[in-house]
């Protein structure tokens, strides 16, 4: 049980797959209007990736022990659907959620990235409050990477923050280390106690991705193998970054000219 430290060839690849991950978001957002289907989107994030990029869409087959292969190049998450939403010909309406989870691989190593859009001009408040909290979420976590700090810290802050604003964590998907393997050790937990867990280094690499549910935290697994949603039906919301340990703090990975800005202040002080 050992978190890898990469290289600073490595590092440099996880770079340029960090920011190609990113620009799939960048280059999708424009289509992102009620009428699309998701299978729309996945195709046009498919082409981007394999036929302007040169870079292999990591999700489509993918298949880890106890999964059927996913058939997609890219998740889709709807309202309800908190990940690994499969993309399908229903279009998508005007006030919807949608989470798009992009990951690319190039020269063999993998950017992860995730974002919320939101369809129309006629997204409920509360939608919308959900979607800044949790990226506040994905924040706060970030900001507690450094050197010596605990893995623990990061699920604290987030659950304490998310809890706080009256929203639940999703507790059985988490972030994960990630280089030229796509799921690696260690598991980033979205909850849990602050001092707990391995101790960060310089050159570690993994995502914080919270899932973040307006109502009660509890899943439930569609019989597609693959799409989990809120058992209570409830919103949920997640975005995701590929983050790097350096001597000092942090370097967000997944970072390109359209990736959202920093929060400049939290919406909860
Ligand atoms: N991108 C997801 C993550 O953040 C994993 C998706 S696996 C897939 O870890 F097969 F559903 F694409
Ligand atoms: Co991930
Ligand atoms: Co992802």
């Amino acid at each position: 049980m050992t978190i890898s430290i990469k290289t600073a060839d490595e590092i440099e690849k996880m770079r340029v797959a960090g920011r190609l991950g990113s620009e799939v978001l960048d280059y999708i957002t424009p289509f992102i209007v009620p009428g699309i289907t998701t299978a729309e989107i996945d195709r046009l994030c498919h082409e981007y990736m394999v036929n302007v990029q040169g870079t292999i869409p990591a999700p489509l087959n993918y298949c880890p022990p106890g999964y059927i292969p996913y058939p997609k190049s890219i998740c889709t998450s709807v309202n309800n659907v908190i990940c690994h939403g499969i993309p399908n010909d229903k279009p998508l309406k005007n006030g919807d959620v949608v989470n798009l989870d992009i990951t690319v691989i190039k020269d063999g190593y993998h950017g992860d990235n995730s974002r919320m859009f939101m369809v129309g001009d006629n997204v409920a408040s509360h939608a919308k409050r959900l979607s800044q909290i949790t990226y506040d979420c994905m924040w706060i976590g970030i900001e507690q990477v450094k050197p010596g700090a605990h893995f623990g810290d990061i699920g604290a802050a987030i659950q304490k923050y998310a809890e706080k604003a009256g929203y639940s964590v999703v507790r059985e998907f988490c972030g994960h280390g990630i280089g030229s393997v796509f799921h690696e050790e260690p598991q980033v937990l979205h909850y849990g106690k602050a001092g707990t867990g391995p101790v960060m280094q310089a050159g570690m690499i993994f995502t914080i991705e919270p899932m973040i549910n307006a109502g009660k935290r509890d899943i439930k697994q569609m019989n597609d193998g693959w799409t989990i949603v809120t058992k209570d039906r409830s919103l949920s919301a997640q975005w995701e970054h590929t983050i790097l340990v350096t001597e000092t703090g942090y370097e967000v990975l997944t970072i390109s000219n359209g990736s959202p800005a920093k929060p400049e202040k939290y919406l909860l002080g």
